[in-house]
């Protein structure tokens, strides 16, 4: 039997909740949130013991495994006291809002040597494998992103200093898909517009912004960002070479190729896919099924630090 924790009980952990309850070695041993109806909710719907203190969870229900899904400022020690006991880490991205955490974290999941998935969950789409096919050998010349929609609910999103902004919050799930597909970055360049949502309390964000991207492979890439966009939104990733375009949007790939059209629509749930792949490595240790480790999510982290860096400098900046 696997017994697995959370921490951090809201909305995106309620859908792992799901799909981890359906597997069939899993058991859902401890809750733990700093809103205590929600781990004693959660523990009410999914069994075991809810906690508003992680580390008398991880001490008294001993997990094998801990999801971290709070939101990017709270990253605040719970993933340092799980490696130093040996559980290993599902975190949901980003994996904070500041340089500063993510390197503690990733150096005490070095030290431990613990398995570790983040939710980079773009990764798991059949139809980005299937990018990843008709992409393999092609040169790429120009990459074009998009996570232009409207301003998620939830208090924090809306502060610079708990959310890192919508580049790290949001749009990170298509920086990561261009670095998956693409390859790393070596320089951004950026620019953020401000002034649209002076009616919004507490909001000190960007309300658009677009980033340029040099990648190490010599490709340009161009991602933008807006949370002013409700009434037309555009969330995907278009990627160009001299033999085709894919683009993939909300998971659906199209690819233009020798004169033709093909569409590929998503099969798969890509949060069942991402928490069973996660739960087979922790089962049998082997991490071949994890599409996204912590090293390399600090990789997909390092190039949103590096676009805010850019807005705040006005300057060119290396990740
Ligand atoms: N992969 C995806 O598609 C996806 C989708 C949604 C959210 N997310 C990510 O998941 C994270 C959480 O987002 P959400 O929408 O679930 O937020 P949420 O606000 O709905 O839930 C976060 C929960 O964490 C709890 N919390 C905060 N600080 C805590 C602490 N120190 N200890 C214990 N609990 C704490 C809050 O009380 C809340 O219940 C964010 O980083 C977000 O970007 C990922």
């Amino acid at each position: 039997m696997i017994k697995i924790a959370a921490v951090g009980c809201g909305g995106i952990q309620n859908e792992h909740y799901r799909h981890l309850s359906a597997i069939h070695d899993v058991k859902l041993v401890g809750h733990c949130d700093i809103d205590r109806a929600r781990a004693e909710d959660a523990a009410n719907q999914y069994g075991g013991d809810a906690f508003i203190d992680y580390e008398a969870m991880y001490d008294k229900v001993k997990p094998h495994a801990v999801y971290i899904s709070v939101p990017p400022f709270a990253h605040s020690g719970m993933e340092e006291a799980a490696a130093a006991r040996s559980i290993h880490l599902f975190i949901e991205k980003p994996i904070g809002w500041d340089c500063t955490a993510a390197k503690r974290i990733g150096a005490a999941i070095k030290r431990a040597d613990i398995i570790t998935s983040v939710g980079y969950c773009w990764r798991y789409y059949d139809t980005v494998a299937k990018a990843r096919e008709v992409l393999r050998g092609k040169a790429v010349s120009l990459i074009r992103g998009a996570w232009n929609g409207d301003m998620p609910g939830v208090w924090w999103w809306r502060r610079m200093d708990k959310s890192g902004g919508q580049v790290n919050e949001q749009t990170t799930h298509i920086f990561d898909l261009a670095r998956y597909l693409c390859g790393d970055v070596a320089e951004v360049y950026a620019a953020g517009a401000t002034g649209c949502q002076t009616h919004v309390e507490n909001y000190t964000v960007h309300d658009s912004s677009v980033v340029t991207l040099r990648m190490k492979s010599g490709a340009a890439g161009v991602i933008t960002s807006s949370c002013v966009a409700s009434h037309h939104g555009d969330v995907g990733l278009e990627i160009v070479t001299p033999e085709a375009t894919v683009s993939i949007r909300f998971g659906k790939l199209t690819v233009h190729e020798d004169g033709t059209v093909t569409e590929y629509s998503p099969k798969v749930n890509i949060y069942g896919e991402e928490d069973r792949a996660f739960i087979e490595a922790v089962r049998t240790g082997k991490r071949t099924k994890i599409k996204s480790s912590f090293a390399d999510a600090q990789k997909t982290f390092a190039v949103t630090c590096a676009a805010n860096e850019s807005m705040r400098s006005g300057l060119p900046v290396k990740p």
